[in-house]
């Protein structure tokens, strides 16, 4: 007995030094971010390379569509202000932005493997082995043009790409994928394979200097609204206490296991860097289980959108119904929404999510991540 309670007394003391330490660490002062995503993160490429986001996008805060799929603002829009940095703009915007303090490679419908889909198919150009082959030529463009012109004001000086922030967001639409393929494939072995190319290109990013790694884990990809909402009916065990769709999110649980064993490993292969993996999952979950206590409607009910009897009409868009033509606009208070569309976060929940990552309450290792370079 007291063996086990002095176990137990020194294994708190040692969790209790620590975090006493990681508390009088200063802060990583990063220079810039360089993001790294699908559309939960996308600040404005996929409407820059193909068609400007449409009405409400942007109602909120923006009072415009300013290229994100939401309301207002993204996580990664909160990070950087955390991070006391201006919006991230798209790496691919080329009007009216600023790369001094980074650059946003995230992309709407973007997947971490290259997918048998064309982009008029709902595939992507934009896969995650591009977006870090796009961050190697920005890196050495940069460079070069610093060198020419000594600018300084646009773009982030060489020695500041090793100091930076690389933040990650990535993985729901090749679980969204494996979801369409369940019984046509193995998808334990895919989802394996999914995290391989994950941790490669992490390999890549830190061989082109990154070393301070901030990686979401993927969200309950079974509790997106427009999921929940045409579900009818379930069967006993098809959906949780929430009405979120069980085997989806146990797909995106596996994902989420084998990324954080896959970030394990970088740690002892890469032993310079760090790398804090943060469970976006659970902090997405605990939003949506608390819905109401937490002032927000039902996690189930969208914001912006026609989407019952299964007619789909997304947000933004006109459509038929009934014989009826209807323009598929907001809801009148898009703060008390947890959905915006059906698939991306309200503002409201996005800043909700972020400032429970932000301060490392998610996080593994637990430390905010304004010093979450120090790590290990
Ligand atoms: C794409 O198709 C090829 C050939 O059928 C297959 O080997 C590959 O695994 C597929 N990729 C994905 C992401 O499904
Ligand atoms: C570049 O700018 C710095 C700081 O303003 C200045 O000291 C340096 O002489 C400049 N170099 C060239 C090549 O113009
Ligand atoms: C369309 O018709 C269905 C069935 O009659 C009804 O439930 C629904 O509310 C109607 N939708 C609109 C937008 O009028
Ligand atoms: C982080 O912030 C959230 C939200 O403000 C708070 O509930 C939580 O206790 C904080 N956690 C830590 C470790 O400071």
């Amino acid at each position: 007995m007291e063996i086990i309670s002095g176990i137990l007394l020194s294994s708190f003391l040692i969790i209790f030094v620590q975090s006493e330490n990681l508390k009088s660490l200063p802060s990583c002062d990063f220079p810039a971010i360089f993001n790294f995503g699908d559309s939960n993160s996308d600040t404005g490429c996929m409407a820059a390379a193909f068609f400007p986001m449409a009405s409400p996008c942007g109602e909120t805060f923006f009072h415009q569509p300013a290229g994100r799929a939401s309301d207002g603002r993204l996580i990664i829009d909160f990070i950087a202000k955390h991070l006391g940095f201006p919006h991230l703009s798209a790496y691919i915007d080329s009007i009216g932005t600023s790369y001094r303090h980074g650059a946003n490679f995230a992309a709407g419908s973007s997947t971490i493997r290259r997918q048998n889909r064309t982009f008029f198919d709902g595939g992507t150009p934009f896969v995650l082995e591009i977006q870090t082959a796009q961050f190697h030529q920005f890196k050495a463009r940069t460079a070069k043009f610093f060198n020419q012109a000594n600018e300084t004001r646009q773009f982030p000086r060489a020695e500041e790409f090793g100091k930076a922030i690389y933040t990650l967001d990535i993985g729901q639409n090749d679980i969204a994928a494996a979801i369409d393929r369940v019984g046509m494939e193995d998808s334990h072995q895919v989802i394996s394979d999914i995290v391989d190319h994950f941790a490669t290109q992490i390999q890549n990013l830190y061989k082109e200097g990154g070393r301070t790694f901030w990686i979401h884990n993927t969200g309950p990809i079974g509790c997106l609204a427009v999921t929940m909402h045409n579900t009818h009916n379930p069967v006993a065990g098809y959906v949780d206490k929430n009405g979120c769709v069980n085997y989806q999110n146990d797909m995106a649980k596996e994902f989420n296991e084998k990324l954080k064993n896959a970030v394990v490993r970088l740690r002892s292969q890469l032993p310079d860097a760090s790398l804090t993996h943060v469970d976006m999952f659970s902090a997405k979950y605990e939003l949506i289980s608390n819905a109401k206590k937490e002032g927000f409607v039902d996690a189930g009910k969208i914001c912006c959108g026609y989407h019952e009897n299964g007619e789909h009409i997304w947000c933004g868009n006109k459509g038929i119904i009934n014989g009826t033509e209807i323009f598929a606009g907001s809801c009148e208070d898009p703060s008390s929404y947890i959905s915006w569309d059906g698939v991306h976060y309200t503002e409201a929940a996005n800043r909700w999510i972020a400032n429970r990552i932000l301060n490392g309450s998610f996080s593994d290792p637990p430390i905010g991540i304004a010093h979450s370079c120090h790590n290990p």
